[in-house]
């Protein structure tokens, strides 16, 4: 309904592009760039904060989360802020207390190992959202406050951890890249050990459901669901442990009238894009009478061209270009990837992004190349 009246065009032009290509907005002039992981160690500015203060205590403080969050805005004009916390910042109100280990990488204290341990697990409740996690409130409407007044004015973006995603941190307690995902499987292949799995999925779950609610309500214009890990899983136990629960979720958020977009970043979506077409949206939305998933991001190793052949122009599909690109690249490659990308992800509404995270040894330049090349994109109907 964004296009029926003159007066809603024009309040739908101020709008940020991220949030209008969201609705499938077909005059939208260009994609709208943003990057998983924008905020980091790449940048100078933030190496500044990041040599100073520990990971915790940087996402704690709103006055410091906030200035992370706005810096990749600032040098880059990015369209979207995304607010610096972590996938984790949610679990130490449900008893699972964690670390960042500078150079390794998170660390719960005590991992999820036997069923005294899920039982002692507690779902996040309003109330914990408003005590043990008011700093998120505090700095999503810092920055919603702070934004209001930007033109152009980039897209508020808060975010999650998929339930199976968080689940295998809770239950490997660390998350190395190397990490093999020993001790979820060990769960999901023994009869007990799933007994318990689901047990966890569950509180994960309906924990989220509140966290995304009180993300929507202190300003978050859309979230992103990360499913980091999925890439652990083949496609049959993808559906049991992650996809079942991802659309409770989505079922869950909705059930608490939050209308807010939500983008799901399936990490290891390659293989995977079949079973993921089962639940998204265009189909989901009618057949099950509730608004679904809203977008679907894609790893690099995944094919955008693939997953819009499957998807057809009513899907918004968000990335994918490897990281690494940046990272180690010229300037014409990175140009070169930006261009494929936009022509195979073209025939339906996208949004550029990286494929996974910005890699902490990209040069700045690489990332304004990139934006300053997204932008000087010729005018076309991205729908044709
Ligand atoms: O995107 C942003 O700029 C917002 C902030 C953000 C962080 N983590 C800050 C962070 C977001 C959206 C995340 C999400 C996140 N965290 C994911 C999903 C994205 C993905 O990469 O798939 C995952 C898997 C995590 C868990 C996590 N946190 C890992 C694996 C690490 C270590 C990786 C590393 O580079 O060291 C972290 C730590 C972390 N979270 C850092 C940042 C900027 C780096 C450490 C630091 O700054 O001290």
């Amino acid at each position: 309904g964004c296009l029926s009246e003159s007066s809603v065009v024009e309040t739908c032009n101020e709008a940020p592009l991220l949030l209008r290509v969201l609705r499938c907005d077909p005059s939208v002039p260009r994609p709208p760039v943003w990057f998983m992981r924008q905020a980091g160690r790449y940048m100078s500015a933030f190496r500044m904060y990041s040599g100073r203060y520990a990971f915790r205590e940087r996402a704690e403080t709103p006055e410091i989360a906030v200035e992370l969050s706005l810096q990749p805005w600032r040098a880059f004009g990015v369209d979207a802020v995304i607010m610096f916390a972590d996938i984790l910042t949610p679990l130490p109100p449900m008893g699972l207390d964690y670390q960042i280990v500078s150079g390794q990488g998170p660390s719960i204290k005590t991992p999820v190992r036997c069923m005294e341990d899920v039982e002692l697990v507690r779902p996040l409740t309003p109330e914990d959202t408003e005590t043990a996690l008011s700093f998120v409130g505090t700095t999503l409407s810092t920055l919603a406050h702070t934004l209001a007044d930007a033109r152009p004015r980039p897209a508020l973006l808060g975010f999650l951890g998929a339930p199976f995603t968080l689940a295998a941190y809770g239950i490997e307690g660390e998350g190395g890249r190397a990490s093999s995902g020993k001790q979820v499987k060990r769960m999901m292949y023994t009869a007990e050990g799933r007994e318990l799995m689901h047990r966890l999925l569950q509180k994960i779950t309906q924990s989220m459901i509140v966290f995304a609610a009180y993300q929507a309500r202190k300003g978050a214009e859309a979230i992103q669901i990360f499913d980091s890990w999925a890439h652990l899983l083949s496609p049959e136990d993808y559906q049991e442990f992650s996809l079942f629960y991802v659309e409770e979720l989505v079922r869950g958020i909705r059930a608490h009238g939050v209308e807010t977009p939500l983008i799901f970043f399936a990490n290891g979506s390659c293989g995977k894009l079949g079973v993921i077409s089962a639940m998204y949206p265009a189909d989901t939305r009618e057949a099950n009478g509730y608004r679904g998933l809203d977008a679907l991001a894609l790893d690099w190793r995944t094919s955008i061209a693939e997953a819009r052949q499957l998807f057809g122009k009513r899907a918004v599909l968000q990335g994918n270009i490897d990281p690494t690109v940046l990272a180690c690249g010229d300037t014409a490659s990175v140009k070169a990837a930006i261009d494929r990308c936009v022509c195979a992800a073209s025939g339906g509404a996208h949004i550029l992004n990286v494929g996974r995270g910005i890699q902490p040894d990209t040069p700045e330049e690489m990332v304004a190349l990139f934006c300053e090349h997204v932008r000087a994109l010729p005018e076309t109907d991205w729908y044709q």
